[in-house]
């Protein structure tokens, strides 16, 4: 298959669904995909067998989650224009609103849809500023328990995102102790309670069977469905950025050119300033990646290699489903990667390919 492509490996994709749907059996917990992260909708089929629907934050993602993925479908934006409301609300099961103003703007829009709002509990454990939803200012959620009181009896749910990237179960529990605290009057007069995304359940070594006891007592505790959006954790680790050298160079290091680029096609790493990931990483030859776009820091990154890199060799970016095909774009008119899935049986099948007309499509 020509490169660049991404993979998406269903086997390496299964083990986290099958932590998700284990999550939900033993603690009631449903989880929607978020697809701010992931919205490769080629294996929502699959998805949609251990996930509990999906949430969005935009009227694209609330209906691409409705068209594409069985289950439920929550609206969230952090704010909804006049004119998308109606087709919002059309393609949602749930709407969530982030603040006090926009559910009064549409409250006779959305009289009837189950409503719900968002909460900034003012804590959370992001590392970048660039995304802590509990930064100071921040605009993501309503943050006063006693102004969210006055407005319970117009919604039937809230949602708090404060995780990120949280793999420390005792965090995790000690910021919703937090939240309790605080919110814990309103949250019972609430149905369901969304607890966002972030929680990196399906890591390696992480106590699910904590997590489910905490997520179970809580829901019992005030008697409330409980959501949560993985969008990272439900995809962590299947799928890869499949790459090949186009020219080698030396000034001072090792430099090879690929026919991809981190700017355009894994534009997150660029944003928080973090290499892309190559394994197994060992040798005793070292070499920076580049892309091919004329941006002087289109790095990959440097990684180590058994032999020296020459044209042709075939390199393979590991973790490249979450924030990285929602993000990739069209800098320097590079060649957008295909899409390929690797099936549960090994057979590999090109589901999308980009060509000079989507180049073209994108402006005009
Ligand atoms: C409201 C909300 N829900 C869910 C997510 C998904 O988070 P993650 O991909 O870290 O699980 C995000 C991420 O920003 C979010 O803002």
């Amino acid at each position: 298959m020509q490169t660049p492509y991404y993979l998406i490996d269903k086997a390496r994709l299964l083990p986290n669904l099958e932590k998700i749907a284990w999550l939900r059996e033993n603690s009631g917990a449903k989880s929607l995909l978020a697809l701010k992260c992931f919205a490769t909708w080629s294996v929502f089929d699959l998805m949609s067998d251990y996930m509990d629907g999906t949430t969005s934050s935009s009227l694209y993602e609330v209906r691409l989650g409705k068209e594409k993925f069985a289950g439920e479908t929550h609206a969230y934006s952090v704010a909804y224009a006049d004119h998308e409301i109606a087709e919002v609300l059309e393609h949602s099961d749930k709407i969530l609103f982030n603040s006090i103003g926009q559910l009064q703007k549409f409250a006779d829009a959305s009289e009837g849809h189950i409503r719900g709002l968002r909460v900034n509990p003012g804590v959370s454990t992001s590392e970048f500023d660039l995304a802590d939803p509990a930064r100071p200012f921040s605009r993501l959620g309503e943050h006063d328990p006693a102004e969210i009181a006055q407005v319970a009896e117009q919604i039937s749910g809230l949602m708090f995102h404060n995780n990120c990237e949280n793999d420390d179960f005792d965090r995790f529990d000690e910021m919703l102790a937090l939240i309790e605290d605080r919110f814990g009057a309103v949250i019972h007069k609430m149905d369901w309670i969304s607890l966002g995304g972030g929680i990196h359940f399906t890591g390696e070594g992480y106590p699910l069977d904590r997590l489910a006891a905490r997520l179970k007592s809580f829901a019992q505790t005030y008697g409330v469905q409980v959501y949560l959006e993985p969008g990272e954790a439900a995809i962590t680790g299947a799928a890869t950025l499949e790459v090949t050298v186009l020219d080698t160079m030396h000034n001072g290091k090792n430099l090879a050119i690929v026919d991809s680029s981190i700017e355009a096609h894994m534009l997150d790493l660029i944003i928080y300033r973090e290499p892309a990931k190559i394994a197994p990483n060992t040798g005793d030859h070292e070499w920076m990646i580049c892309g091919k776009s004329c941006l002087a820091g289109d790095i990959f990154g440097e990684f180590r290699f058994a032999a020296p890199l020459k044209a042709g060799d075939r390199l393979s970016f590991q973790d490249a489903a979450g924030y990285t095909m929602v993000k990739k774009n069209w800098f320097n008119g590079v060649k957008m990667p295909s899409i390929a899935i690797r099936e549960l049986d090994g057979t590999v099948r090109l589901v999308r390919d980009f060509d000079y007309d989507d180049f073209a499509a994108a402006l005009s």
